[in-house]
């Protein structure tokens, strides 16, 4: 007699493999439930309840809750014909309740390992939570801070993008999406988003084959060797053809070349905007491109499920390149488990939200991300026996905007303001004082006068200032960057009437903030820190904690000088002071404010004894680069050490100075440390003329230092013969 078991269809038998299970479920599903599958929408509604229970929709977006998700995955799992469950997906991008710095403030901790926690926690919570997907992480390149995108991501260079891409996608996806704690990454948006004209979001992009592959696909490369589960193909145009209908970002070089598996989404109604980009007609020629491009799931246009029956009907869409869609995105569900797992535990959830654990955690990565842009005469830190502080400005005690964009389900009661974190440092008898002061846009004064008494009464004015939590992330474009509204006047107020003012910067992009530079003794970037913020600020604002973060980004000294980053070429007539005739400014000096990799210590980092070997072995060449630093002074701290390459003459112009490594090491005072780096060949190879990875025989320059202006040791190298990489 046969048992149920040996009844029970083979895409339920946890046992077998998962490409049987796929190939059986596939067999039994009918064309309208493929396409189905293709479609995602975001929220609940009773439509798409009903859609649900006739199969035609693959994933939700927005729908979070371990008890509505429940309610809602058992529409699928139960009221189905196949019950074949719901994928879940939100932006979880630094954080799902316990926030975190905002990606850019991630990466400014140059630490690896302490952001793909972030990652694991804010994955961990979310899973609970009946979350499955994050669209995340963000790994644009960004080059221009007038982009509000900006906050999402790692900065302006490839190689810190691709190391902290890594770490995300390891963070979030963990040894196995089984686990109930992972989540599925989805690296976005492919590709060169980041690139708009005038750092105007979803604008056009145009940028040369080299640039696409040598600065804007290297993080996505990362992402997909880390195992990226899938990939979100993005708005813009890219050289003509819309990011969302490239066959050559998404088949050549994403399937051909680096060989991805998992399946590609398209951004919100980025389908449906090929219409707006002038490249379809109507929803069926756009489906039909993007299909054909490489898209496999709709997010929220409704295209796929309007256009693809047709489509197929009609013969210009094969039932092969649905069935091919179909089976990457039921591969993911199956390796999530959702088929043996499809609910979570309401119980199981509340224990891990916002745990301690994961608090602790949000204040360590919260003081990692914090940037000493300057301490003069070494200010900072300050004594938590002051007879006195004022805390003044905008962002001072702001519950809001410390969440950042993208802030998930951050809720503000729970953020930590300066103000707050100062109260809790400082010893019983500091008298703390607290005055607005203004609002971060608007022109009003009124409240300077208040602000102004409160600074003349204290010792020290700590004055917080810089974006509200709306004012970067997607469509937060802006084309000034100074700091908003009458801020920059309270500043300038405070500090003539004579106090002593630490700034304290929360912002999303990098600001021109160069009347502080020059004037303000001491300024910190705090970036958006999450929750704990005002914990970490005021644990670098009293010595407890030493900061050790890094710009991932150049600060201009005015939107002028924008594109501006450290990675440019030499031109052929360099900037010089005392040639006119050179590439630069009649106005401004053409250096940055802040270059990238600058962050200062509350101590003094010595690098000396740079040792270069090179171990010949033919492809597998390596070079070894070993230094010491030594902390010279009294505070235990971190120093963030880089090392640039410079190919100092190539077939192909090259970038004046490249990041190839950097480590985050801590140091007691006159402890010293031997940092060493290990070099590829490959790492120093380039793009030639005809688009061949090589490296060709000749001098590199290797520069080790403290930020990418800041290099304390310098040495060569010399390659020896020519290599051709396939
Ligand atoms: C549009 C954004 O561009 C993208 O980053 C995000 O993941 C989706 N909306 C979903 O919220």
């Amino acid at each position: 007699m046969e048992t149920f078991e040996s009844k029970k269809p083979i895409y339920l038998d946890p046992n077998q493999p998962i490409d049987r299970r796929i190939e059986d479920l596939l067999s039994r599903m009918t064309l309208e439930e493929k396409i189905g599958q293709m479609c995602q929408y975001s929220g609940i509604t009773k439509e798409y309840e009903g859609m649900i229970r006739d199969g035609r929709v693959g994933s939700l977006l927005n729908v979070f809750g371990a008890k509505e998700t429940n309610r809602v995955q058992k529409i699928a799992v139960e009221g189905s014909r196949l019950g074949i469950p719901l994928m879940f997906g939100l932006d979880v991008l630094h954080g799902y309740k316990t926030i975190f710095p905002i990606p850019l403030g991630l990466a400014s901790t140059w630490d690896p390992e302490v952001v793909s926690r972030a990652a694991s926690i804010a994955a961990a919570e979310a899973r609970a939570d009946g979350v499955h997907w994050t669209f995340a992480p963000m790994v644009d390149i960004a080059r221009d801070p007038r982009w509000g995108r900006v906050a999402e991501g790692a900065g302006e260079d490839p190689y810190l993008g691709s190391v902290m891409a890594r770490a995300l996608v390891e963070g979030y996806q963990g040894a196995s999406l089984s686990d109930q704690n992972a989540l599925v990454a989805c690296p976005k948006h492919y590709v060169a988003y980041g690139g708009a004209e005038g750092g105007r979001d979803y604008n056009t992009v145009d940028i040369s084959e080299r640039t696409l592959r040598e600065i804007y696909l290297p993080p996505f490369r990362a992402a997909v060797e880390a195992g990226a589960g899938t990939i979100m193909s993005a708005f813009n145009d890219l050289n003509g053809i819309p990011a969302s209908a490239n066959p050559y970002t998404l088949k050549t070089i994403l399937r051909d070349e680096w060989g991805f598996e998992g399946f590609v989404v398209s951004d919100w109604n980025a389908i449906g905007e090929l219409i707006n980009h002038g490249i379809a007609e109507n929803i069926f020629e756009a489906a039909e491109k993007s299909l054909k491009a490489g898209v496999d799931m709709d997010m929220q246009g409704d295209v796929y499920r309007q256009a693809l029956l047709k489509l197929v009907e009609e013969g210009r869409i094969s039932e092969e390149r649905i069935n091919e869609a179909v089976k990457r995105i039921l591969k993911i569900k199956f390796k999530l488990g959702l088929f043996e797992h499809p609910y979570v535990d309401p119980e199981h959830a509340k224990k891990v939200i916002k745990c301690r654990e994961h608090l602790e955690a949000a204040l360590e990565i919260a003081k990692k991300s914090i940037v000493l842009l300057k301490n003069e005469g070494s200010l900072l830190p300050i004594s938590k026996n002051v007879e006195s502080v004022a805390v003044i400005g905008p962002l001072a005690d702001d519950r809001e905007a410390p969440l950042g964009p993208w802030s998930c389900l951050g809720d503000p009661r729970d953020v930590v303001t300066v103000l707050d974190g100062i109260k809790s440092k400082v010893s019983p008898k500091t008298k703390v004082l607290y005055a607005k002061g203004c609002e971060v846009e608007g022109s009003s004064t009124e409240g300077f006068k208040e602000a102004l008494r409160v600074a003349k009464e204290c010792k020290v004015a700590i004055v917080v200032v810089g974006e509200g939590r709306e004012m970067s992330g997607e469509a937060a474009c802006r084309a000034f960057l100074d700091l908003p509204g009458v801020q920059e006047d309270l500043v300038k107020a405070i500090y003539e009437a004579g106090a002593q003012v630490i700034e304290v910067l929360m912002n999303g992009r990098p600001l021109s903030i160069q009347w502080s530079a020059e004037h303000i003794p001491a300024i910190i970037e705090a970036w958006f820190p999450g929750i704990q913020a005002g914990y970490a600020i005021a644990d670098v604002i009293f010595g407890d904690y030493n900061p050790g973060g890094k710009l991932p980004i150049t600060f201009p000294r005015t939107v002028g000088q924008v594109p501006i980053y450290y990675n440019h070429k030499n031109t052929g007539r360099p900037p010089s002071q005392v040639n006119r005739w050179t590439s630069k400014y009649l106005d401004i000096p053409y250096t940055p404010l802040f270059p990238f990799g600058h962050g200062l210590s509350f101590t003094k980092f010595e690098y000396s004894d740079l040792e270069i070997t090179s171990n010949e072995a033919g492809e597998k060449d390596t070079l070894t680069i070993r230094f010491k630093v030594k902390n010279a002074g009294k505070y235990r701290g971190d120093e963030v050490a880089q090392l640039y390459i410079n190919d100092a003459v190539a077939s192909v112009t090259r970038p004046v100075k490249e990041l190839k490594g950097f480590k985050r090491i801590t140091l007691e005072p006159g402890e010293e440390k031997t940092v060493e780096f290990t070099l590829t060949l490959e790492q120093l190879s380039f793009l030639n003329q005809h688009m061949k990875r090589v490296v060709e025989p000749g001098i590199f320059k290797i520069m080790v230092g403290s930020s990418s202006e800041d290099i304390r040791l310098t040495g060569n190298f010399v390659v020896k013969r020519y290599i051709e990489f396939s």
